[in-house]
């Protein structure tokens, strides 16, 4: 496994892979990992070779945001990907990826306005530009992102659609904690009296699973018993618990096809995010 941080020799090694008809898999991450990252990485081994971007990109948080805390610790990421057999680690400094300038953007209306991108009004633009980089640097045959972040790998599905950008985007299931909360950096933040609390968002995106499973296609209901659910947790305070069209993120009422349910709760000062995506046909 080769770790580089400079565009030019990532470029070298793909092109060197491409001319052999090597096909890519690529896995943007701003490192840290834990198992949901390898499941991603597991997902892209279907490709010849592997490529793993370790980079917290300064664009896509905001002023008040946990930029400087986003923990990172490169030596256990290396060695998690070693173990999964990745080829190549891509982990450019800031200055490498932006220089000492930087005047453009890839942006988004509509998917970007509702969910995280009210609380977060600058995120997905910086996501969806570091992603575009990402990209035209690696330039993969697919790229593999978790729906542990839907309402992203939904902005990404359409960037490719919308940009005729050359590339595949598969999208990964959730990874958990075996007590079910779903596995992110961020839950390094949490004191072990917030993580035992931070176990409702995932009991109330089950206990959503279970409504719609016994056949309930209000969201209006869903919504209700999951916000009791969350209000019944004193450590936690709610930012959102919504239902939308997966694809293109607006609003829905009746649960019909692929609905995004999304929450985002504060626990103690710590931002966490769940899901659930469904697929009725009836
Ligand atoms: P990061 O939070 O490091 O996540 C990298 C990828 O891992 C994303 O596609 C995310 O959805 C996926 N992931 C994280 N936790 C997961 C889990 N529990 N189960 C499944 N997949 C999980 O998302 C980003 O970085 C950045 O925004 C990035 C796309 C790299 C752009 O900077």
């Amino acid at each position: 496994m080769k770790i580089v941080s400079t565009i030019q020799e990532v470029r070298e090694c793909v092109n060197a892979w491409k001319k052999e008809g090597k096909t890519v898999g690529f896995v943007p991450t701003m490192g840290y990992l834990h198992e949901g990252h390898m499941s991603l990485i597991d997902a892209a081994r279907e490709n010849d070779k592997v490529v793993v971007s370790i980079f917290v990109n300064p664009m896509q948080f905001g002023p008040n945001e946990d930029l400087a805390s986003y923990p990172r610790d490169l030596e256990h990421d290396a060695k998690m990907c070693e173990a999964h057999k990745v080829d190549l680690i891509f982990h450019p400094t800031s200055e490498e990826m932006y220089g000492d300038s930087f005047y453009s953007y890839v942006d988004m209306n509509v998917l970007t306005e509702d969910l995280c991108g009210l609380t977060r009004p600058v995120h997905f633009r910086g996501v969806c530009t570091v992603v575009t980089k990402l990209f035209n640097i690696v330039m993969p045959d697919k790229a593999y992102f978790g729906q542990k972040d839907a309402q992203q790998l939904a902005i990404i599905r359409r960037m490719v659609k919308d940009l005729n950008m050359p590339l595949q985007i598969v999208g990964c299931p959730i990874v958990r904690e075996p007590d079910g909360l779903a596995k992110s950096s961020r839950n390094t933040y949490l004191s072990e009296e917030e993580h035992r609390a931070a176990l409702v968002l995932s009991r109330s995106v089950f206990l959503a699973r279970d409504m719609i499973g016994r056949g309930e296609r209000d969201c209006k209901a869903v919504l209700a018993a999951m916000t009791a659910e969350i209000e019944k947790e004193p450590l936690a305070r709610i930012d959102y618990v919504k239902a939308v069209d997966f694809e293109n993120i607006q609003p829905v009422t009746q649960i019909k096809g692929n609905v995004l349910i999304a929450i985002a709760v504060y626990i103690g000062k710590t931002r966490l995010i769940d899901n659930l995506v469904t697929d009725i046909i009836e």
